[in-house]
């Protein structure tokens, strides 16, 4: 895990931003003082959710076809994508963002790329 991850004052609100955590592509997302992580390939076909990402309340959505995805609990609530996608764990400590990949906290698959 290590980590910290990212910076609580350099991530914008609402601002999908890729990082990489312990090798897999992580989208974290702030929301006010939380920051939400989610994994960044959309289960569709393997878009980076970060890349012109948008958010809407509490889902990002896919900029390649707009499958929305909760960044909760990782399921879609709009086709074409069917599958969640993992969402991770994500301490706070000051400014430090720190994600544990290895902590899950749904049972979505892990996507192949
Ligand atoms: S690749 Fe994300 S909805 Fe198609």
């Amino acid at each position: 895990m290590a980590g910290p991850h990212a910076k609580l004052s350099e991530l914008g609100e609402a601002t999908p931003v890729r990082v990489d955590v312990d090798g897999v592509p992580v989208c974290l997302v702030r929301l006010g003082d939380t920051v939400k992580a989610v994994h960044d390939t959309c289960s569709h076909q393997q878009w980076s959710l970060s890349d012109d990402g948008m958010v809407w309340g509490n889902g990002v959505e896919c900029s390649l076809h707009g499958s929305t995805f909760d960044l909760d609990d990782g399921r879609p609530s709009s086709l074409p994508a069917t599958t969640p996608i993992p969402t991770f764990a994500v301490r706070l400590d000051g400014d430090a963002v720190t994600v544990d990949v290895a902590d899950a906290t749904n049972d979505a698959p892990f996507p192949e790329h």
